[in-house]
């Protein structure tokens, strides 16, 4: 628990040094970059709207100050062309429950970013989890669309402050990376508001974000990149006054990229060449007002973020940067969950073997995501246990075939670390994964727990995957996800019990592929579709039929019970909830709550409230998650927890209005250590 507080102390010196204050579109940005785009030629703005060939920046016009601008992935790290500090990936920090922790990792990244003169990132990924399958749910934020908003707000502002853009991704309903080109996600419009927008949404509304990136999928029907519903109906609507750029080759129709709201279209312009744009100008088809508005835009959000001012790179910074490596710690520490105990954890000394193939490497996701660290900064898990010290004796056994050695070993062991899952190769973007681990682990797992009961099964994942063959037979389950370079070091702690674990995850755990209730529409799709400016007809569509009730919202509406429920993780620790108490505000209510550690070790706990209507007047989930905080509570000590709820959060989307509506009435607050624990209930009535 020390290596906590300190890092935390030394987090607020650092972020003394920056401001505070995201950056923001003003009034006299606006007129300034009106300004510019009055004097620019046709030829200029048609420069402006795409990105250049390399594929990472955009053009620069030199004649008025505008400089070319460097972006990169994102988002566990700064990537393309440059090695960086690598970050816990997103579902990681969703687990994490931190705001903090999630804030600190987008200020290493504001940090890294400016240090190498990138000033636009190209995250946070904030799609939501809605089957374990879908190849980039390690980027995202998990089942739960206030855990996804809380968790991107800090992340967004850890790296706006540092005068760097963020780029919320992928608007939207981009849920699956099978066949992510050429598929349709049809959604009603109830569920758009209650589940897939709500991220990008306050992203907007409460973060500022400076950039959106569209996705691949059609969304009902229409090309994101291209959708004036999606970009001009809706996201500008919220508000939203910085850059809309599309995924990377993802236009398919100039007229759409001209009128359906897009500023800026990535990598380059496969659809907005000179000679396909110029034709719609001069015939008057397109007005170049279109043209004038995606480019003030853009400057727009260049002026205030200074980079028509200010040199985009930061020399003051190192590249491998001590403060940064702190973040990532910070974040690892609190990202794993653990699944399982049967109390062999922790274990406070003896032998250990570790195997597995992911024990000697520090394990990555696959894609866009993949980036470069830092050579030599990477802490394997073995290297971290290693590195616990003369308590422990640490023999690794790298062969899955065992030989008469490595079985006496095994046998002998105090225990038996095995580090799996999945890396770039199996869990990827661009494809979707299996839900069983990748071929052989099991049989590992067996075979290691066969000869020592004491097996702690170790898993890189961005979700859920099948350990029934395996759970009983093992001692301790950690979901470690995909950790970055610290996360070696932290799971060494975490085993060792110098911290105890405090992730808690961030989408049910259905313990079978089957019982969520995405599944049986998740690969269904439908090939009767036609959408023939794609190139590919028939098109086929993914139909959301389970609606708004995503992960955790359809246990009691489908009657499922989940091997591990969301919200849930173990630790060293236990807690008492005692005192809860709800009073009514201006804006909705207070809830307070005391939380007491009754265990024998210092502890982070991450408390949860769910509010639950108690006669809705239309279908509604039977509770959701609407506000969290999570801290550090010392053995023996009570913490106060105060979470302020809005009548927002009471609320439900109605489309006969197409608004958002609160029932008066009467509801309960349920207060929890997961959505399946809960500890005290409270009764709120809306007037
Ligand atoms: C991904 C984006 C990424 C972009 C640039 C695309 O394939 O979907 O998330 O930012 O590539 O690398």
């Amino acid at each position: 628990m020390k290596k906590i507080l300190s890092v935390a102390a030394a987090a607020l010196l650092f972020s003394s040094v920056v401001s505070a204050q995201p950056y923001i579109i003003t009034q006299s940005d606006k007129d300034r970059a009106a300004e510019i785009v009055s004097k620019m030629t046709l030829d200029e703005k048609i420069e402006l709207i795409s990105g250049k060939d390399d594929g990472f920046h955009t053009y620069a016009i030199e004649r008025l100050g505008i400089p070319s601008v460097r972006m990169a992935d994102g988002p566990q790290g700064v990537r393309n062309k440059t090695h960086s500090t690598y970050y816990p990936c997103g579902i990681g920090l969703a687990a994490s429950f931190s705001r903090d922790a999630a804030k600190g990792v987008g200020d290493g990244i504001g940090f890294d970013a400016s240090a190498r003169g990138v000033r636009i990132m190209l995250c946070p990924g904030v799609n939501i989890y809605r089957s374990p399958l879908c190849g980039r749910n390690f980027e995202y934020y998990g089942e739960d669309p206030c855990l996804a908003s809380e968790i991107a707000l800090g992340y967004i502002q850890g790296i706006q402050q540092h005068r760097v853009m963020a780029t919320i991704k992928h608007f939207a309903v981009n849920n699956q990376e099978y066949s992510r080109h050429w598929t349709g996600s049809v959604v009603d419009e109830r569920t758009l508001n209650e589940i897939y927008f709500p991220t990008f949404r306050k992203a907007v509304e409460k973060g500022d974000v400076a950039a959106v990136m569209t996705s691949y999928n059609t969304v009902n029907g229409v090309h994101a990149a291209e959708s004036d519903w999606l970009i001009n109906k809706n996201l500008r609507a919220w508000g939203f006054e910085g850059i809309v750029m599309s995924d990377w080759k993802s236009t398919y129709t100039t007229l759409g990229v001209l009128t359906g709201g897009l500023d800026l279209e990535m990598p380059k312009n496969f659809t907005t060449k000179p000679e396909m744009v110029k034709p719609l100008i001069e015939n008057g088809v397109v007005p170049e007002a279109n043209l004038d508005i995606m480019c003030r835009h853009i400057l727009q959000a260049f002026i205030a973020y200074g980079l028509l001012d200010q040199p985009a790179k930061d020399e003051s910074i190192p590249e491998d940067y001590e403060y940064s490596r702190n973040m990532a710690y910070n974040a690892a520490i609190e990202a794993p969950v653990l699944l399982a105990n049967n109390g062999l954890l922790p274990l406070k000394k003896g032998n250990i073997v570790v195997l597995g193939p992911n024990a000697n490497t520090v394990a990555f996701g696959g894609g866009s995501g993949r980036m470069d660290p830092i050579p030599g900064r990477n802490i394997t898990p073995l290297a971290g246990l290693q590195a616990l010290g003369k308590k422990y004796k640490v023999q690794f056994i790298e062969n899955a075939e065992f030989s008469a050695e490595d079985r006496k070993a095994i046998e002998k062991a105090d225990a038996v670390i095995a580090v799996v899952g999945f890396n770039n190769d199996t869990e990827k973007e661009n494809h979707d994964r299996t839900y069983a681990l990748p071929e052989g682990q099991n049989e590992l797992i067996a075979a290691a727990a066969a000869l020592n009961a004491r097996t702690v099964v170790i898993i890189n994942s961005g979700g859920e995957v099948d350990i029934t063959p395996f759970k009983d037979n093992v001692a301790a389950i950690i979901m470690a996800w995909y950790g970055g370079q610290e996360g070696g070091k932290a799971l060494a702690d975490i085993i060792s019990g110098k911290v105890s674990p405090s992730g808690k995850l961030p989408f049910t755990f259905w313990g079978s592929e089957d019982k969520n209730p995405a599944a049986k529409y998740y690969h269904a799709l439908t090939p009767e579709v036609h959408v023939v400016s794609s190139g590919r007809d028939p098109f086929p569509h993914a139909v959301y039929s389970e609606g708004i009730f995503v992960g955790y919202r359809g246990v009691e509406k489908f009657g499922v019970k989940p091997m591990f429920p969301f919200g849930y993780g173990l630790s060293y620790s236990s807690f008492e909830y005692s005192n809860a108490s709800v009073t009514p505000t201006a804006d909705g209510c207070e809830v307070v709550f005391t939380v007491k550690n009754t265990g024998a070790v210092d502890a982070l706990e991450a408390a949860q409230v769910y509010v639950a209507p108690v006669k809705p007047s239309v279908m509604r989930p039977a509770f959701e998650l609407k506000g969290f905080d999570k801290k550090l509570i010392a053995k023996g000590k009570s913490v106060e927890f105060r979470i302020p709820l809005s009548f927002s959060d009471f609320s439900y989307y109605d489309v006969a209005s197409h608004d958002w509506k609160v029932d008066g009435g009467d509801y309960k607050i349920l207060i929890g250590a997961s959505s399946a624990d809960i500890r005290q209930t409270l009764d709120f009535t809306v007037r």
